[in-house]
């Protein structure tokens, strides 16, 4: 686990708190008619106006047919994560995971939202809200001395308990020298169970749920995750540092 000094953490909270500006401003774009990859040169343009550099484009994970060519991943409806920018359209009703990620003074960070196209369609604004209140869940856990397990424990049953289903296959992990540090970090899990977090620790959480059951597969462009069942499927996430006391999330505007 690599604990982030004084001076990376000053570097982190600027390019984070940069980020989480994109990402809303990218967010305002994703209405009815704009294409995701429309989508996609936008929050190039923001990342590049504000003096980071997109941290997904060109990231390799070992099996995918390529590595990933955008700056946003944008994930429609029943896709989990990873969805890769083209021609098609948002239209109103659907719901949009939107995941993006930033160097900024040689540093990342990573952060995600949902949101819905228009008026939100039946269900939608539920598994939204309980999975952006997840994520809160999951926050509320961090302090030096907690297990990750604790993390995932708290995650976990609050989603189920709201009636949604919590992604196994994919997980919250550390973050700052490199997209994904170790550990891994589950959104399911037992208390009392895991690594320990300490002081310094720079974590991105993300919960991913769906409205139906939890199973995803990897989908034929080797890197949109899907749900099984084709039901709808939502994700938020922030990078955080491990304080004293708690955490201080770095990517909140
Ligand atoms: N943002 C993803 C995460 O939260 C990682 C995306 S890697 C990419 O961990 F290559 F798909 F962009
Ligand atoms: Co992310
Ligand atoms: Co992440």
């Amino acid at each position: 686990m690599i604990i982030k000094n004084t001076k990376e953490l000053d570097i982190l909270r600027e390019g984070g708190k940069r980020l989480a500006a994109v990402l809303v401003e990218a967010a305002k774009a994703a209405k009815d008619g704009i294409t995701t990859k429309e989508l996609d040169e936008l929050a190039e343009k923001l990342i590049l106006k504000t003096g980071g550099k997109p941290s997904f484009k060109g990231y390799k994970v070992h099996g995918a047919p390529m590595p990933y060519p955008g700056t946003i991943c944008i994930s429609i409806n029943e896709e989990v994560v990873h969805g890769i920018a083209s021609d098609r359209k948002l239209k109103n009703g659907d719901i949009v995971g939107l995941d993006i990620g930033m160097w900024y003074g040689g540093l990342c960070t990573d952060t995600a939202m949902t949101l819905a196209v228009g008026p939100p369609s039946g269900g939608a604004t539920a598994l939204i809200s309980a999975t952006k209140k997840s994520l809160e869940v999951g926050i509320a856990q961090v302090r030096p001395g907690a297990k990750l397990g604790d993390i995932g424990f708290a995650i976990q049953r609050y989603l189920e308990k709201e009636g949604f289903g919590v992604v196994r296959e994919l997980v919250g992990h550390g973050v700052g020298k490199a997209v994904h540090e170790e550990p891994e970090i589950p959104n399911w899990g037992k208390k009392g169970e895991g690594d320990e977090l300490s002081e310094g620790m720079v974590i991105a959480l993300e919960p991913m749920t769906t409205e139906g059951n939890f199973k995803v597969k990897l989908a034929k462009d080797g890197w949109t995750w899907v749900t099984r069942d084709g039901s709808r499927s939502a994700h938020f996430e922030h990078t955080l540092v491990v304080t004293k006391t708690g955490a201080e999330v770095l990517t909140r505007i």
